[in-house]
């Protein structure tokens, strides 16, 4: 069963038009990737489906059209969004931007155990977990924001470019994490990702956006396999 559906999904921003007819689908339980180079339409493609930009087309959820639905009534659905650039709360604690990513449970006991498991998942958290976000590296910040994002208990998280700015070493770590999330959890992921070889650690299956439209898509080793997906995004 399909998850999340896209089906010749555009999107604007006033007058300029930046996806032009992109399709994807997020199997229950899949990981899905989106890559594409600078300016591709990525992001845009997350906030379609956020609701956080003017989009045709179809958008579906679990079955329901959700296109042109509010932010709030998204989220409430099940969806998370991890933004590029993280989505932590500066001042308030690594402890409390964890508790904010909850509150729309009310299943307090799991709320605990929740907190423990991504301090579990990350462990640098732990060690600064009075700290206010806005102390903590790039890396521990970027862990916080997918930490916060997995207190809502989504049927799908979207991750826009966890990578990006973290020294390698860091990046991979993320994706460890990440993965191990994804296998024990079995959560649904669609992860936008300029850098394909960490991407593609992670996802089943990816699509390539190019201005605004699916280039190429298919099964991860599918695309491993290609000559362009090896020139452009694999270094060779
Ligand atoms: N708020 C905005 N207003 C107008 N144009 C925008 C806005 N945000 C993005 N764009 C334009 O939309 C296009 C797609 O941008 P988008 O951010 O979705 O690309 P991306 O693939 O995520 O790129 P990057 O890899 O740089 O993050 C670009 O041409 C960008 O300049
Ligand atoms: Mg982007």
């Amino acid at each position: 069963m399909m998850l999340l559906e896209l089906v010749d999904v555009t999107a604007s921003y006033g007058p300029v038009q930046v996806l032009d007819g992109v399709s994807l689908r997020v199997p229950e339980g899949g990981a899905v990737g989106i890559l594409g180079a600078n300016g591709a339409g990525k992001t845009t493609t997350l906030r379609a489906i956020s609701g956080t930009v003017r989009t045709r087309g179809t958008i579906t959820f679990e079955g329901r059209d959700i296109r042109g639905s509010r932010p709030e009534q998204i989220a409430a659905l099940g969806i998370a969004h991890v933004p590029e650039g993280r989505g932590t709360l500066g001042q308030l604690t690594v402890r409390d931007n964890l508790r904010v990513g909850a509150y729309l449970r009310n299943d307090r006991k799991a709320v605990s155990g929740d907190i423990d498991y991504c301090l579990d998942l990350f462990p640098q958290l732990r060690d600064r977990i009075g700290s206010s976000a806005a102390a903590l590296s790039g890396g521990e910040q970027q862990m916080l924001a997918i930490a916060r994002a997995f207190m809502a208990r989504p049927r799908l998280l979207m991750l826009d470019e966890a990578s990006l700015g973290l020294a390698p070493s860091t990046a991979r770590a993320v994706y460890d994490s990440i993965r191990r999330l994804r296998t024990e959890s079995g959560i649904s992921m669609l992860v936008v990702e300029q850098n394909a070889s960490l991407a593609f650690t992670l996802v089943d299956s990816a699509t390539v956006l190019e201005v605004g439209r699916n280039a190429l898509s298919g099964t991860t080793a599918e695309l491993r396999g290609m000559d362009e997906i090896r020139r452009a995004y694999l270094g060779g």
